[in-house]
């Protein structure tokens, strides 16, 4: 691993485990995985984390109508989480289960560290209770909803009862200050401020509960963690699962990620226990013992952003989620790779899912319009295109490029616009992208470069060059180049579809893929951007292989 290879920590929610994943699930974890791909693309030593939360009163409580243990019915599901994950080819270097020992040990090391301290302290709390949601919600938010789940409509229930409470109310200040001086902490904007209003007046919050576990009160048989010295009393599910983030890097050689400053991406339901509850605890924590001095002298970091997206919502505007029971299952999500391919899905989700403030409808006719426009007809034809116009005028290597031809310049200024570097100080138009978590962005910004081909082909017309004496040296100049943006835009789109992208490599004669392997993931994208056959571009007479189209066409039947 090369010493200057910038540490990055990218997380997502650990998911319940009282049902199978969906969809929304794999949304998330896709968005990260994309984004992760991007900066080992680029170099970074990046760390990828997802999972599941298992401590819930709704997991103990599907388990028991199932006659199964809570840890069976966790297991078999965290399985089907793991299962999907893997079959969608997610890059994540670890997986969570907030039931494995080297997370509740953690766990129960940082509360007790802040019942040390004073931050955490024995109470009584009343209040409007969301089962589903396993969250107290506030008097004037259950008003506003008519005490009912703003998240599923069941009636809130009242609930009484002894707990430990963490001292959220002595963070107010701090936390603000903290907003005012990173703008960037929670995006998009509007979200942060939602949470800047609410948390002016945040009182404090309990971070255990009695009786664990089941939502009707009892009976869960120990599921949770022990609070530390009272036994009677199990860590309250949002603790221990907010904790997962840090319990998974705090080893010696995975400190440096969380150091380097977490990038959580979550969803809007989640908002309220990351934006606020979450940094107003590692605010206490590393003010604690060993937390003040915890990583190379440093104390505990702060996490960078905490980036909320929308939802995924049916045609008809509803949530995707369990409860409604319209949510796309794996088996569903299965139909979408058997006909369209895995980089189909994974480009569809990135670059049309709800990352703003807007939710996404999950159209189908808009899946195959998108899969239509953006991969069948201009990524892959334009791949199909410069491949065969190559085999048939210069037997399948690539060209020497010739005399200059109007109209060529375009293809390496497109090139140049998506990839270059502009300002003399490393900056890469792509980062802009990256940095703002702009996935449409980033698939748009690589689509240009094969704009900018199909464009200057139509403008050049090399198949009728081709067949005028002489031309062919012309026709040379027109397909190096094409070859050159493809291979640069395939470059800036691998993190969407890196398997119809790996093939093309294969088929242009380029090793990224290998050299990607060779160094731990990481690669060398703004090295291998760079354009002609003296700065590691395309050398003449590379062998270069038709194949069949990329993305065929798909005609709705
Ligand atoms: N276990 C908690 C999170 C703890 S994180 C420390 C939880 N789990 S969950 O299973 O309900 O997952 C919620 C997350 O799933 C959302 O924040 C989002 O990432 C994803 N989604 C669930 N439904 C979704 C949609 N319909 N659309 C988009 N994402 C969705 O909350």
């Amino acid at each position: 691993m090369s010493e200057t290879s910038p540490p990055f920590y990218i997380t997502t929610p650990i998911y319940y485990v009282n049902d199978k994943p969906h969809l929304g699930h794999v949304y998330t974890t896709m968005v990260a995985d994309v984004i992760a791909r991007y900066h080992r693309l680029r170099g970074d030593d990046v760390f990828f984390l997802t999972g599941v939360d298992e401590h819930a009163a709704k997991v103990a409580d599907e388990a028991v109508k199932r006659g199964l243990s809570p840890q069976e019915w966790a297991d078999q599901n965290a399985a089907a989480f793991r299962d999907v994950f893997g079959r969608l080819e997610m890059t994540n270097d670890d997986f969570v289960r907030t039931s494995e020992d080297r997370h509740k040990s953690k766990v129960t090391e940082y509360v007790r560290a802040l019942l040390d301290c004073g931050d955490v302290y024995p109470g009584e709390y009343e209040g409007w209770y969301d089962a589903g949601q396993e969250e107290y919600v506030t008097e004037s938010k259950a008003k506003e909803y008519d005490y009912k789940s703003p998240v599923n409509g069941k009636p809130l229930v009242r609930k009484k009862e002894k707990n430990y409470f963490f001292k959220l109310s002595a963070y107010r200040d701090q936390l603000l200050k903290y907003y005012e001086q990173h703008p960037q902490f929670v995006q998009p904007d509007a979200r942060r401020n939602e949470i800047v209003n609410r948390i002016k007046e945040a009182q404090d919050v309990p971070i255990s509960r009695t009786g664990m576990a089941s939502s009707s009160g009892g009976g869960g048989g120990g599921w949770g963690i022990p609070m530390p010295g009272d036994p009677d009393q199990t860590i309250y599910v949002w603790i221990d699962a907010l904790f997962n983030y840090l319990t998974y890097v705090d080893t010696p050689d995975r400190r440096k990620y969380w150091q380097a400053g977490a990038v959580h991406l979550i969803a809007k339901d989640i908002l309220w226990f990351h934006a606020s509850i979450w940094p107003a605890i590692l605010m206490a924590l590393k003010k604690c013992p060993g937390f003040d001095n915890w990583h190379d002298g440093q104390p505990l970091a702060m996490p960078t952003q905490i980036y909320c997206h929308s939802y995924w919502v049916s045609e008809s505007g509803e949530k995707m989620s369990k409860s409604l029971g319209n949510f796309l299952d794996p088996a569903a999500i299965d139909n979408y790779v058997n006909e369209f391919g895995l980089d189909a899905l994974r480009y569809f989700l990135a670059t049309r899912g709800p990352l703003g403030v807007s939710d996404s409808a999950f159209s189908p006719d808009l899946f195959i319009e998108v899969y239509n426009n953006e991969l069948a007809n201009t990524f892959g034809n334009s791949c199909s295109r410069v491949t065969n116009m190559i085999g048939k005028y210069f037997d399948g290597h690539v060209p020497e490029e010739g005399p200059p031809v109007n109209g060529i310049g375009l293809v390496g200024a497109t090139a140049r616009t998506a990839s270059g570097e502009i300002d003399g100080e490393g900056f890469y138009p792509y980062q802009r992208y990256l940095e703002v978590l702009d996935l449409n962005g980033l698939g748009q910004n690589a689509l240009t470069v094969v704009r900018g081909v199909d464009k200057s082909i139509e403008i050049t017309e090399p198949f009728k060059r081709a067949k005028q004496d002489g031309k062919l040296p012309e026709v040379g100049t027109i397909l190096y180049n094409c070859n050159e943006g493809l291979r640069v835009a395939s470059l800036l789109i691998w993190p969407f579809i890196p398997d119809a992208v790996e093939l093309f490599w294969q088929r242009i004669g380029c090793d990224y893929a290998e050299q990607m392997k060779a160094s731990g993931g990481r690669g060398k994208l703004d090295e291998w951007v760079e354009w002609g056959p003296d700065s590691g571009g395309l050398k003449p007479g590379t062998r270069i292989e038709k194949g069949d189209a990329l993305f065929p066409r798909y005609q709705v039947k």
